[in-house]
């Protein structure tokens, strides 16, 4: 096993009680020992405004070099309105720039989408996956995962107590690390 490799987990909802930042949280518990999974909110960060672009705010910057210290990155998202939430797209657009310094070049990319409801975000997914491949490196296309019926996975401290999930999350992040570590050799 080579590594540890850092890996920054991008939350895609600021709701307290999110689904997807308990998802976040059980997968760096999870995570095997190649990975170091810091997870990442996004409550801090201002809209992105192309008027300052030359002189980015220190939130954006650290955002930035965040992503730009890491090894791969996760990012999990909810569907809102059959795409991504808002502030996702905000964090993205911050990273992507300057054009064609984007923080996530070369970095290995994981899209986890999830949903109380049934289709498990995948509409949210897709997006994803459209709007990465020209800023980013290359996106994990085997095993995809879009988790659904998320709502009863956590216990009132917000641990993940559905074992099919937490198996799903097991064999996600283990070919994950296998991707990271293929790209960062
Ligand atoms: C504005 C909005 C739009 C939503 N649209 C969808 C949707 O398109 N598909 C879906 O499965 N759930 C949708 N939902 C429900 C979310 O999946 C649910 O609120 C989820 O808990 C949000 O993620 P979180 O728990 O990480 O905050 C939507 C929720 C909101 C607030």
């Amino acid at each position: 096993m080579l590594g540890p490799y850092s890996i920054v987990a991008l939350v895609g909802s600021l709701r307290k009680e999110s689904f997807t930042l308990k998802i976040a949280n059980a997968m760096a518990k999870l995570a095997p020992a190649s990975l170091s999974v810091a997870v990442t909110t996004l409550h801090d960060l201002s809209f992105f405004n192309q008027d300052i672009e030359a002189n980015p705010p220190a939130d954006w910057l650290r955002l930035r070099e965040k992503l730009q210290h890491s090894n791969g990155v996760l990012i999990l998202t909810p569907e809102y309105n059959r795409s991504i939430p808002g502030v996702l797209k905000n964090a993205i657009d911050i990273a992507s720039r300057p054009y064609g310094k984007s923080s996530f070049l070369g970095k290995p990319i994981g899209i986890v989408s999830n949903s109380p409801g049934p289709l498990g975000g995948v509409s949210a997914a897709k997006h994803l996956q459209t709007i990465m491949p020209g800023i980013s490196g290359p996106i994990m296309g085997q095993p995809e995962i879009y988790l659904n019926g998320v709502g009863d996975a956590f216990d009132d401290q917000g641990e993940l107590t559905k074992d099919s999930l937490k198996v799903v999350l097991q064999q996600y992040l283990e070919a994950f690390a296998a991707f990271v570590e293929k790209q960062n050799r």
